[in-house]
């Protein structure tokens, strides 16, 4: 059940359809996109703090929020840049920020409207800008694929520490999931 970012990530740019285009319509955005990183970082965490669980996970430790701020700007940018074409390395560091969301107790109910917060409001910038449709299509191409990194990595952790804690074998693990959706 364990995940391989690399084949994980080949996986999703064939899902979402992300294109050579699409590639190049990015990179060739990206000091815009750097320019207007840290608005998005400011609605974004507006957007956050508006809701009173996830303002409380914002503010839980000392310099998280300011730290939080920095952190989205270099996620925000590399979204354009693609740090090695939108290939391993993206994966990798994609994963890990799946990864430091489940340590955090982060699910898809905080994650998915939060994405969708980010296609919105850079959606609505890519309006103000006259920006292309292009871009706005490439954008919502790549934050879907890095959505699918945080959601994949809360099933693969949870389901790990599962096997690993009970010694289940993964078709055990998935024979109780059906029964169990199936009872709900
Ligand atoms: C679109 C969805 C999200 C993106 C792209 C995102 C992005 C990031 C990034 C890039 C980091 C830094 C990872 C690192 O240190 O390497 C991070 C950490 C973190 N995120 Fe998110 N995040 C998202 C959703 C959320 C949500 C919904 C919450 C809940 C309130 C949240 C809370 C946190 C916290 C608490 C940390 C750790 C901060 C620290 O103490 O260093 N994130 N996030």
């Amino acid at each position: 059940m364990a995940l391989h970012p690399h084949e994980f990530m080949s996986k999703m740019v064939d899902r979402v359809c992300l294109t050579d285009a699409d590639r190049n319509m990015l990179s060739s955005n990206a000091t815009w996109g750097l320019q207007i990183a840290p608005e998005m970082a400011d609605f974004f965490y507006a957007y956050m703090g508006r809701d009173a669980e996830m303002n409380a996970i914002l503010h839980a430790t000392e310099g998280r929020i300011h730290r939080l701020h920095e952190t989205f700007i270099k996620w925000f940018h590399e979204m354009f840049v693609g740090i090695d074409n939108w290939g391993n390395n993206y994966a990798d560091c994609r994963w890990h920020i799946g990864l430091i969301h489940v340590r955090i107790g982060i699910g898809p109910q905080h994650v998915v409207p939060a994405m969708a917060t980010v296609i919105r409001e850079v959606g609505n910038r890519c309006k103000q800008d006259q920006k292309s449709e292009e871009l706005r299509e490439a954008l919502s191409k790549i934050c879907m694929i890095d959505l699918a990194f945080i959601e994949q990595a809360y099933i693969e952790v949870s389901s790990n520490a599962v096997l690993q804690e009970t010694g289940w074998t993964e078709g055990l693990f998935r024979r109780l999931i059906t029964t169990g959706a199936n009872a709900l």
